[in-house]
């Protein structure tokens, strides 16, 4: 069954995936929040009741392994990203109404009324299960402790989700080949008791409410084979003890897996909005219980997350179920994904730095390609884009209406448009509707920018500057279905374009933010002032210069011949414990010798003080052989044995760079002597 076309008389919730609060974000990041703030900007705009809300995700391993390796405790280190995300957030005009996080009280007490009730109605219970266990930190490893191999796909993936491959969710204990991200040993198993969610319950209800759901292709598409096929119970619980304790009093050490608690902040965000703004305002629980269009705005690798898992809870919970998913593509950087260990982003703060206004950002994001398709982001496209769309079309129209209107109108325009004008106009409010209704946010970028394409074109046509002498009345008709459209562009635009929007209403002698669509069928305040060119020109050497910078601190990848030397510091630090661990010591080369077939190696037996080890080096092709007897050498004495063609290695001597130049002593450190 359709539903009814936006704006509807219910209230509409817009979310957008919560961000891990573990370090910076990236432009790329932004496609989301750019998108969801449009599409609750323009809902609105159409007069439908709306809350805007999200929140940082604070739980989980994401968080709390980075906050681990900086040696800050979890929340202190995810409450300086929130802190940080608000600030960005605002900065580039993403209006949430409320922008909570997954670790505050209104969220921590409606999660686990929730789970409870998800407990009480029977779809929880106890299973005994083999979790990942680091012998030599003696800790579990759930989630991202863990990497290996995925049994669905057998890419590399890393802990709970296949993120080089098929992107599926997976389960503890179901990554192949799992090795501890801590110690890069294998990791062992461990029995442990753990809750589970009847996942498999909701088949029948999944697979209807599947059909029901609006939203890109990709999220109404992908979700199917995983309803459809086997749909496994899900662990909703871990051992690490930072996140929701499990609530139950009885149950010791377990905490909500963070896919439980991270989308409730969903509802609390809106909880906490409805609070502020009083009920009559905005009635959140209607919106989550009874009628309420709830549309998510994610990014298209947690699909599984939001049609399959999410929509399964608020099921189970008696809550109601998300009207749309909209799940965007990734943004790439010149052809390629974003890399935060490359240093290969362009970086919010960044972005921010250049002084260019949000909305040009906002609109190459939110304009540029379908919404579930890959968007390619250079400076120099980025500027190209700006400059043909904003500049040269809506900025130039906009400019050359009012100032030519500041000139020759002798008083601000009553009478109607003329009809040309006007159907434009209409077919602008239009595909407001229909952007929202066919959840192409694209749209909502595309119709400021068409109407000033019209406008360049009408203006082109008419030539009011030639009119202006001969048929002055006609000049003032043409002058006037200009500045219409201009206040067509600022009032439709303003979803997309807020500052540009401002901007014009200003000109215009409109200080108020549009409230409805016919608005831009109203005519102009005035008086009408005009100012500098609202939208400038980049040019190309700023453009040269940032994408000079930015190729410059690009760490190139691994497999280019630069890297030896330029292999980029290791980001993650490691404890003192963790390089104890390693047992390095002072060696001599005793003898070494070829070994048959292996051309690349040599059979090097090395006094270490305490014993003679036999030990397999791939330095074969840099050395002579009586060249290396009698060179003290660094050995890690503690590496598991290994049969390297045949041929038992016990240990390892350290070497640096491509040319395997091997590390020794400055002085005569007696052999044996560890290396600290
Ligand atoms: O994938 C992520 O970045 C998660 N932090 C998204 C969470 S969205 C949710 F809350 F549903
Ligand atoms: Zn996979």
């Amino acid at each position: 069954m359709d539903r009814e076309a936006f704006p509807t008389d219910a209230p509409a919730v817009v979310t957008c995936g919560l961000p891990y609060a573990n370090g910076p974000l990236h432009i790329g990041h932004m496609r989301t929040y750019l998108s969801g703030d449009a599409i609750s900007r323009a809902l609105r705009l159409l007069g439908q009741s709306t809350a805007f809300v999200c929140g940082s995700d604070m739980h989980g391993t994401p968080v709390s392994v980075n906050a681990y390796r900086k040696g800050v405790d979890p929340e202190t280190f995810a409450m300086g990203w929130h802190d940080q995300y608000k600030d960005w957030f605002e900065q580039l005009d993403v209006s949430f109404d409320n922008y909570g996080h997954t670790h505050d009280e209104t969220n921590q007490t409606l999660t686990r009324s929730i789970v409870r009730a998800l407990d009480e109605a029977g779809y929880i219970y106890d299973r005994e299960i083999d979790v990942a266990w680091d012998p030599e930190l003696e800790m579990p490893l759930p989630d991202r402790y863990v990497e290996g191999t995925c049994p669905y796909c057998g890419e590399t993936a890393r802990g709970d989700e296949c993120d080089e491959g098929c992107g599926r969710h997976l389960e503890p204990g179901e990554i192949e080949d799992p090795v501890s991200t801590e110690t890069g040993q294998p990791a062992e198993y461990r029995r442990r008791s753990h809750k589970f969610f009847r996942l498999s319950d909701f088949q029948d209800y999944l697979t209807e409410f599947i059909d029901r759901l609006e939203g890109t292709d990709n999220a109404k598409n992908q979700p199917r084979e995983w309803i459809e096929g086997e749909l496994r119970d899900w662990c909703i619980t871990r051992d690490i003890d930072w996140g929701i304790p499990y609530p139950d009093e009885t149950v010791e050490d377990l905490v909500l897996y963070v896919w439980v608690d991270a989308p409730i902040e969903y509802i609390s965000s809106t909880k906490q909005y409805s609070e502020r703004v009083g009920e009559g305002t905005y009635d959140w629980e209607r919106a989550w219980l009874e009628d309420g269009d709830i549309i998510h705005v994610i990014g298209r690798d947690i699909i599984q997350h939001h049609t399959v898992f999410w929509p399964a809870m608020l099921h189970g919970a008696g809550y109601n179920e998300p009207r749309a998913v909209l799940a965007s593509g990734f943004v790439n950087l010149d052809g390629r994904g974003f890399s935060t260990s490359r240093n290969r982003a362009v970086w919010i703060e960044e972005y921010l730095d250049t002084g260019f206004d949000p909305d040009y950002l906002r609109y190459y994001l939110i304009g540029s390609g379908q919404f579930q398709q890959d968007v390619d982001f250079t400076w120099s496209r980025f500027a190209e884009v700006v400059n043909t769309d904003l500049a040269n079309q809506l900025g130039n129209f906009a400019h050359r209406s009012i100032l030519f209107a500041s000139r020759h109108l002798e008083e601000v325009p009553t009478k109607p448009v003329s009809d040309e004008v006007a159907d434009e106009i209409d077919t602008a409010i239009e595909d407001i509707g229909r952007a929202l209704t066919e959840h192409t946010p694209r749209l909502l970028a595309q119709v400021p920018v068409s109407l000033a394409r019209f406008g360049n074109e009408y203006i082109q046509r008419h030539e009011p500057w030639h009119l202006v002498d001969e048929d002055p009345e006609q000049a003032a008709v043409v002058i006037s279905d200009c500045l219409q459209l201009v206040k067509a562009i600022a009032v439709l635009g303003a979803p997309v374009l807020p500052n540009l929007s401002t901007k014009l209403l200003e000109a215009l002698g409109e200080l108020a933010e549009p409230t409805s669509p016919t608005q831009a069928l109203e005519s102009p305040r005035g008086p009408i002032t005009a100012g500098d060119e609202p939208v400038q020109q980049i040019d190309e050497e700023e453009v040269e210069e940032l994408e000079t910078e930015l190729e410059a601190r690009i760490i190139p990848p691994e497999d280019e011949s630069t890297m030896t030397e330029t292999e980029p510091l290791e980001e993650d630090r490691v404890s003192i414990q963790r390089f104890g661990s390693l047992d390095l010591r002072v060696g001599e080369i005793l003898d070494a010798a070829e070994i048959e077939g292996a051309d690349e190696l040599l059979r090097l037996q090395v006094d270490i003080g305490h014993e003679q080890r036999q030990i397999v080096a791939g330095v074969r092709p840099f050395y002579e052989l009586d060249e290396l007897v009698g060179q003290r050498v660094i050995v890690i004495a503690n590496l598991e044995r290994a049969e390297i063609f045949g041929v038992e290695s016990d240990g390892m001597v350290l070497a640096a760079g491509e040319q395997a130049d091997l590390l020794t002593t400055v002085r005569d450190a007696p052999l044996g002597s560890r290396v600290t």
